[in-house]
């Protein structure tokens, strides 16, 4: 590889920048995962986690794993082979999750999208009071899809289902939203959510979770999928006693608990929500500058996680972004599935700051720039708006 000065920027949406003193967290010896120290961390992370989710009831299980293992381990817990369910389609990770689910032996119905919008809360409200015989189990959300820069509203998706007066379960992906845009599991009446520890976290890629509900650990002791890793039972059983059924990630364990410390106990989960917004709103003052199009359709679903931007016809995204490597040892988020090529994706998420995000922005205009894309100055918009006084600052209301 070749030498590079200076700090690399990965401003892909997620895996994020690790704050230097979670590093110092993990960087330790092993510990007894069966010995008493490690039983006080398992129980010192696992109601600050459910805190940060803002469950009273629900459990919150710990894997090995990526955010793909916790999308399997949600659907062997709670189906059987040949169950239905209803999938917004939403972009390429909802594309992905339904695959998966497919594989498995899940009857997957997509409540189809235009991958510029959210679910439609609607739409799946009509679906459901279509079914009668209730034969669609849980409907199946991401709410931020991170292939498009689209937030969904959930708490309407749950009204909608309520409205419908239908009995599924509603299942949450939190990937790139969770720890940076407001999630709220108990209130928006989610069954089961799913994450992963490499974005919002702020720790490296390797613990996926699940948050389920009572109804959900209900509904998954009739469930006839195999399932023998991923059964939530035996760690919910072991978890009581802050053990494990198998070697948890010790070492990220601990590294979660210096996370959650910054956010809940530092900085306050309203100031981390705050703070990716006014990122968010920045970025898109830039966009606007640049004379460019930001993919996601409707204000009220902008993501303040990441924002995925078109470039203009005749110019490919993937030359743009290696540009803006090859120059400036930048790393931006790539246009996936059928968005390849006519998007790239800035991630404004993690630990993160004013002048990284200044530095960001940077970096792509003089990237596009150098690959002959016509632009405004929207760096200069995006300064003006990080300058303005807070109240003259015009966020997009948050919506819940
Ligand atoms: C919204 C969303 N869901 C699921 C996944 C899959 O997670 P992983 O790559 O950790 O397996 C990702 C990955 O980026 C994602 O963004």
């Amino acid at each position: 590889m070749a030498f590079r000065s200076g700090q690399h920027f990965v401003q892909i949406p997620g895996p994020t920048n690790i704050p230097e003193r979670v590093l110092r967290a993990m960087d330790r010896q092993i510990v007894d995962h069966r010995g008493p120290d490690f039983a006080r961390l398992t129980l010192e992370v696992l109601p600050a986690m459910r805190e940060l989710v803002r469950t009273e009831r629900s459990h919150v299980v710990i894997y090995p794993s990526s955010g793909t293992g916790a999308w399997e381990a949600a659907m062997v817990n709670l189906f059987s082979p040949g169950d239905a369910v209803l999938l917004a389609e939403t972009g390429w990770f909802s594309t992905l999750w339904g695959e998966l689910a497919g594989k498995l032996g899940i009857a997957v119905e997509l409540a189809r999208g235009d991958w510029r919008t959210g679910a439609d809360p609607d739409a799946i409200g009509e679906r459901l009071a279509a079914d009668r015989a209730h034969r669609i189990k849980a409907v199946m959300v991401v709410h931020n899809e991170t292939s498009t820069g689209v937030a969904s509203r959930i708490a309407d998706v749950r009204k909608a289902i309520e409205r419908a007066n239908h009995p599924a379960l509603l299942l949450v992906d939190t990937v790139s939203s969770l720890a940076s845009m407001d999630y709220r599991h108990d209130e928006w009446g989610v069954d089961v959510m799913v994450t992963g520890s490499q974005k919002g976290l702020m720790l490296p890629p390797g613990i996926g979770f699940n948050v389920v509900s009572p109804k959900a650990l209900e509904a998954s002791k009739n469930a006839k999928l195999p399932r023998a890793y991923f059964d939530w039972a035996p760690i919910v059983a072991a978890n009581a006693a802050g053990f494990f059924p198998y070697t948890p990630p010790t070492n990220l364990m601990f590294g979660l608990r210096e996370a959650l410390q910054m956010l809940l106990r530092e900085e306050g989960l309203d100031a981390v929500f705050a703070r990716h917004a006014r990122h968010g709103e920045a970025t898109r003052a830039a966009v606007r500058g640049w004379g460019l199009e930001i993919l996601a359709r409707d204000a009220r679903e902008y993501s303040n996680t990441l924002t995925a931007i078109i470039v203009p016809e005749g110019v490919d995204s993937d030359k743009v972004r290696a540009t803006i490597l090859e120059r400036f040892d930048m790393s931006l988020g790539v246009g996936l599935g059928k968005l390849k090529g006519r998007v790239f994706r800035i991630g404004h998420l993690g630990s993160f700051n004013d002048l990284m995000l200044a530095g960001t922005l940077c970096g792509v205009q003089m990237g596009l720039r150098l690959s002959g894309v016509d632009i405004g100055d929207g760096v200069g918009a995006a300064l003006d708006f990080l300058c303005a006084p807070a109240e003259r600052s015009q966020l997009t209301p948050a919506f819940a």
